[in-house]
């Protein structure tokens, strides 16, 4: 029988996720359908409890709701612990819901794999402090970088997050005028790129073999990188192959299969066009 999957969100009908799920699924030759589900903005809960009662398998989850995904879990990875948001929700066979957070590793695999980036030894400059941020901070730190600073326009929420991330490496906070230094990697994790807004940033951040990298995609350049790449930054990444790593990644999850990524996000790519 043909197992089904879905991602849940409010609103949801402009979600990618679809599209990249059911290619994976035709790719691998997994036996799945993966749809869309909108949740009503008060009652995620029952939505997904639904949805599982219904003989669904999985779910991915989505704005606004990660952070209620992250409470109704019954069993949390170490990553999603870490994150305090799910973006990725495995009926066991014992009924209950396993809980996951890829984006960190989607993140991850995208830097390193599809763009070669190197991330131990390297200075990281991470924009933001919100759910966002949070969700990718241990698995960039898994990578041994020399150091991360996270910079935030409320400079306390990023105290907060240097905080809780200690034990697992060199990390510290600051505001955005105070930042000192240049980085070899500019992670933009704010949502200033979607109001076509710029963080104020010192211009000195960047060196010569800067990369800057923006959570979020368009179908134009971010302002983001726009600006990289106006003050000399090596190469700019935009979010689209994030989005398709941490699908990828939940695929795993739930098939056990890891599916191949790059045709999809080339048909992204051609789709944005
Ligand atoms: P998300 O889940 O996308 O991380 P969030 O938790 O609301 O969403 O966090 C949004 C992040 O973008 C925050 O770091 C926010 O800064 P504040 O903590 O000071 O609110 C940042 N942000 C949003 N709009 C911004 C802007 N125009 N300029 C700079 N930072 C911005």
């Amino acid at each position: 029988m043909t197992d089904l999957y879905a991602v849940v969100g409010n609103p949801i009908s402009h979600s990618k996720s679809p599209d990249i799920q059911n290619a994976f699924a035709e790719q691998t030759g997994e036996d799945l359908f993966y749809k869309t589900l909108l949740a009503p903005l008060d009652d995620f809960e029952g939505e997904v409890r639904r949805f599982i009662e219904h003989g669904g398998s999985g779910l991915n989850v989505t704005v606004p709701f990660k952070e209620n995904a992250y409470r109704l879990a019954n069993e949390l990875t170490t990553r999603a612990k870490r994150a305090e948001a799910v973006n990725t929700l495995k009926k066991m066979p014992d009924g209950t819901l396993l809980a996951d957070n890829t984006d960190g590793a989607g993140l991850v695999r995208d830097l390193m794999i599809n763009h070669s980036v190197v991330l131990e030894g390297k200075r990281i400059l991470i924009l933001g402090a919100g759910g966002a941020v949070r969700g990718v901070l241990q698995p960039l730190l898994e990578q041994q970088p020399a150091g991360i600073v996270i910079a935030n326009r409320t400079e306390s929420k990023a105290q907060t997050l240097a905080k809780d991330f200690a034990d697992l490496g060199r990390i510290s906070a600051c505001g955005f005028t105070d930042i000192e230094g240049s980085f070899d990697l500019i992670i933009n994790g704010t949502s200033a790129s979607l109001a076509g807004e710029m963080p104020p940033i010192p211009v000195s951040v960047i060196h010569q073999n800067t990369t800057t990298y923006d959570m979020m995609y368009g179908s134009n350049t971010t302002v983001f990188n726009q600006w990289a790449e106006d003050h000399g930054a090596l190469r700019t990444i935009d979010g689209l192959g994030m989005l398709v790593e941490q699908a990828a990644e939940a695929f795993y999850v739930w098939r056990g299969v890891r599916p191949q990524t790059a045709r999809v996000m080339q048909s992204l790519r051609n789709e944005r066009r």
